[in-house]
């Protein structure tokens, strides 16, 4: 049994900057599932928006972009909250030794330009923004004597108990990956910072860690979860067998890269103003619609009308890969598709990022704060990450906490009445089955008839693995794959509950945008 003030589940650019903050003040257990780098932070390409050049841009742009590429759903105090951190957050990232490209050699910032964005404000390191922010903030955290963190350590339930008026958080019951034990980590705060659940999805941009878990284990813990419909395809995929959806960063728009069909034909102007740089519902859905109408199974993203020195001096890490896999993106257009990239909705918070529990927060990708509304604009999600991981922090130092439960006694896990598996395949069989309905059923354009598909899909796969999970000793797999259902169904039931489209919730039974404004909020019916 181990005890902390904090726990914090997720060690990506939410858990670490949250533990960052919250150190100087009270101790830290940071777990992760993975090795403590892999997670989507470490392979974040574009950047973090924020304004920086005073002279041409400012907070009100930006907040309206935002609220603009979010289709009526954001909360505007939470996002205009959001944006005037933003540049306080960057010098807060470059004392943490994180170094972002600059201008000509100079001190100044370069700042790239994406989709949604009606201005430059889109900070940076190279292409590979991610890698640099998650090794830095990594080794702070591993030099500070109040964080211990713990890698391949899988949380499976959140320890739940009745209190007086209202239910509390008590620590974590923990899957320790290499001895396949279940640990017991008392907390007084819990804050998830698990990242989104790209891996529902057949062809997803996001690493094997975005499977979930937050929100699925916040959900059967009681806390509201919000706007799961909205699952934001990136539309520039890497097209190749064995390229595992590798993200071609929107930053190649922003510097000139051209859409174009497999004839050459380009055809984003028949789709929006902003062509190749018009929020990401759109070019998804355009590619889609494109691809769709020709019968091809990719588009081509052209940046080869730009010098190859150009070329490698913004994107050293895209060339070299693409290389890898036989183009040369100076002489050659890119094959590519869209993948699933970002949820959107998560475990609902308030300002605080306190979810509707009011010891437990969620933090970055695995939280609805109301910065993205129905559609996140690019280089949202890192700021989101940071801001609401100071604001976490700032909430948590300020309350006041007895001791983690210290008269409370929590049982240990009992494994005694389930055995080892004889039939892991049956693991691996539901996982393939139920990324693929999702991709088939629950994509970029959807229909009632295919949800309600959707939906008794999942529930025939939702009841086998509870019987197995009842049944069989917990393995990592089987964790993630019970999480990953339960994502799917609450993304199906909120796409079915929303009959209109807005954002990056196409249904085209209801093509129409109600004037009507409201959140999905799905919350689990206590036993
Ligand atoms: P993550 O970085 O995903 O970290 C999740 C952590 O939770 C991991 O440590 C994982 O091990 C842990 N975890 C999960 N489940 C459990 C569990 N059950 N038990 C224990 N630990 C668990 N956004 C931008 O703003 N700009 C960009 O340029 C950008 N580019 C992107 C490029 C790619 C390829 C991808 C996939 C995403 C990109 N995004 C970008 C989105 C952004 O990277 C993510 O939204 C953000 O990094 C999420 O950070 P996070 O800390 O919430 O989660
Ligand atoms: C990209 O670089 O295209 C991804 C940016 C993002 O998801 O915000």
């Amino acid at each position: 049994m181990l005890e902390t003030e904090v726990l914090i589940i997720g060690s990506g650019a939410a858990g670490l900057s949250a533990a960052l903050g919250i150190a100087g003040h009270k101790k830290v257990i940071v777990i992760s599932k993975s090795n403590s780098t892999i997670g989507s932070t470490y392979f974040a390409q574009g950047g973090i928006a924020a304004v920086m050049d005073k002279k041409n841009d400012n907070f009100v742009s930006h907040i309206e972009d935002t609220l603009k590429v979010g289709a009526g759903l954001c909360k505007k105090e939470v996002v205009a909250k959001t944006v005037v951190q933003a540049p306080s957050i960057i010098k807060w990232l470059e004392e943490q030794g994180i170094n972002f490209t600059k201008l000509n050699h100079s001190r100044e910032l370069h700042l790239t330009r994406e989709g949604g964005h009606t201005n430059r404000r889109i900070v940076h390191a190279r292409d590979a923004t991610g890698a640099e922010v998650q090794n830095n903030l990594l080794i702070k955290a591993r030099n500070h004597p109040n964080i211990t963190i713990l890698p391949y350590h899988n949380v499976v339930d959140l320890i739940m108990l009745d209190g007086f008026d209202k239910k509390q958080c008590v620590g974590a019951y923990v899957l320790d990956i290499k001895t396949n034990h279940i640990r017991t980590i008392k907390s007084s705060f819990t804050i998830f910072a698990t990242g989104g659940a790209g891996k529902v999805y057949l062809y997803t941009s996001n690493p094997d860690t975005s499977s979930g878990d937050g929100i699925a284990i916040g959900y059967r813990s009681g806390c509201r979860v919000a706007n799961m419909e909205f699952i934001q395809f990136h539309p520039t995929c890497l097209y190749h067998p064995k390229a595992k959806s590798f993200l071609i960063s929107e930053a190649l728009r922003g510097e000139g890269a051209i859409l174009k069909l497999t004839d050459g034909t380009r055809f984003m102007r028949k789709f929006h103003k902003m062509e190749e740089l018009a929020p990401r519902d759109i070019v998804a859905r355009a590619i889609d619609y494109e691809m769709k109408r020709t019968g091809g199974d990719h588009v081509l993203l052209d940046i080869s009308h730009k010098t190859k020195a150009f070329i490698i001096t913004h994107f050293p890490m895209i060339y070299r890969k693409c290389l890898n896999f036989g183009f040369d993106i100076s002489k050659e257009p890119i094959p590519v598709v869209p993948a699933a990239h970002y949820t959107c909705g998560g475990l609902e918070t308030n300002m605080h990022g306190q979810t509707s529990i009011s010891n437990i927060y969620a933090v970055g990708e695995c939280a609805s704060t109301g910065m993205h509304g129905a559609n996140r604009m690019a280089s949202n999600s890192l700021l989101e990450c940071f801001a609401f991981a100071k604001f976490a922090a700032k909430k948590i130092i300020n309350t006041p906490h007895s001791p983690p439960s210290k008269k409370i006694d929590i049982p240990n896990w009992d494994e005694s009445l389930v055995i080892n598996s004889d039939e892991e395949v049956v693991v691996s069989h539901n996982w393939e089955e139920l990324r693929r309905f999702m991709w088939n059923y629950v994509g970029i354009v959807r229909t009632d008839k295919r949800l309600e598909r959707a939906l008794r899909r999942i529930n025939i796969l939702q009841k086998e693995i509870s019987e197995y999970y009842g049944n069989f000793k917990i393995t990592h797999d089987l964790l993630e794959l019970r999480n990953l259902a339960l994502n799917a169904e609450l993304i199906i039931k909120s796409a079915l509950s929303r009959k209109e489209s807005r954002g990056l919730h196409y249904n085209t039974d209801h093509e129409t945008t109600k004037r009507e404004i409201r959140d999905t909020i799905l919350r689990k019916r206590s036993s």
